[in-house]
């Protein structure tokens, strides 16, 4: 594996998974595979995660971690070619990921979306932009579309938590003050495609997902008829795909009650807003998995690491 940007990057996805759970019960086993390594962790937006999780596996696996929050301590970096950067742009594209990959030996990327600006956003400017001019494997940390680490790391929990061979997992829109990114949802869509779940989704009208992504996957349109039977429900807000960017509902009607929830395990990416989301009685009761699914996201990002690290 050159680069790990999106899910199917991992070719064989059940193995990685084993493989992933096999890291987790010895996470020191590969602690000189890293060695005199450097690892570059640069956030374009806020993180705590991705930003903890992902230094963990380095240092587990014996890299050097080094960290810089891009948007607040580098210069203003310009991603487009042929501009006359006499604006607020200080340094290009070219320069700093070249740069930067004199320096690190990969180099994960963390850059949200505008959500104003569907067609840019699709291009992934950023994350495309490293992989281009960098001369070092790129992980994505979370980009416009897309990520792929928390899809990994959520693929594994459910693996580890199941109870019968083919669970019923229900992705679940739920309510948010804000406007929010797909990348989440999107990449546990793309995770749940490459396990053998019985997976469905639900969510208003008007805030269905990019259909190149939701392909065959049942969509339900009735949280309740979703929710039936369910083994996993995993909440997530997004804003709306169609009007790009738009909050179209706030009201608590989606929001999950522990007595939707039943019997199901409760997951959630984190950060979470108690009792808008999701209520305290769930988040706070032993069907809740988001403490397990945040100590699985060193271990993803530890076999993406190693699998990087092992073709270098
Ligand atoms: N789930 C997740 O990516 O968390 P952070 O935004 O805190 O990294």
């Amino acid at each position: 594996m050159k680069k790990y940007t999106n899910i199917s990057d991992i070719k064989n996805f059940p193995k990685a998974i084993q493989e992933a759970i096999q890291l987790k019960k010895n996470p020191l086993e590969f602690s000189a595979l890293g060695k005199h390594k450097t690892l570059g962790l640069l956030f374009f937006n806020s993180s705590l995660r991705t930003r903890l999780s992902t230094q963990k596996a380095a240092l587990n696996l014996g890299m050097n971690p080094i960290v810089m929050n891009v948007s607040g301590d580098a210069w203003g970096i310009e991603f487009e070619d042929g501009t006359v950067m006499n604006g607020s742009t200080a340094e290009h594209i070219k320069e700093a990921a070249a740069v930067v990959s004199q320096y690190c030996d990969v180099i994960a990327v963390r850059a949200f979306p505008t959500l104003t600006d569907k067609e840019k956003d699709e291009t992934e400017q950023v994350l495309k932009s490293f992989v281009k001019y960098a001369s070092v494997p790129i992980v994505n940390m979370e980009s416009a579309t897309a990520h792929p680490l928390q899809g990994f790391t959520d693929a594994i929990t459910i693996t580890e938590h199941k109870k019968n061979n083919k669970p019923k997992v229900v992705l679940s829109w739920a309510p948010h003050t804000k406007a929010l990114p797909h990348a989440v949802a999107n990449s546990f869509v793309n995770a749940m495609q490459n396990m053998d779940v019985d997976f469905v989704m639900t969510h208003p009208k008007g805030y269905d997902l990019n259909p190149e992504i939701v392909g065959n996957t049942p969509v339900i349109y009735n949280q309740a008829d979703a929710l039936k039977d369910a083994d996993f429900v995993y909440a997530k807000n997004w804003s709306s795909y169609s009007d790009y960017g738009k909050v179209l509902k706030t009201d608590s009607d989606w929001m999950i009650t522990k007595e939707k929830l039943g019997d199901a395990k409760f997951m959630h990416c984190l950060p979470v807003r108690r009792n808008v989301v999701v209520e305290d009685a769930v988040l706070d009761s032993e069907n809740s998995l988001v403490i397990q699914q945040a100590n699985n996201r060193t271990f993803a990002a530890q076999w993406v690491l190693k699998t990087i690290l092992s073709n270098l």
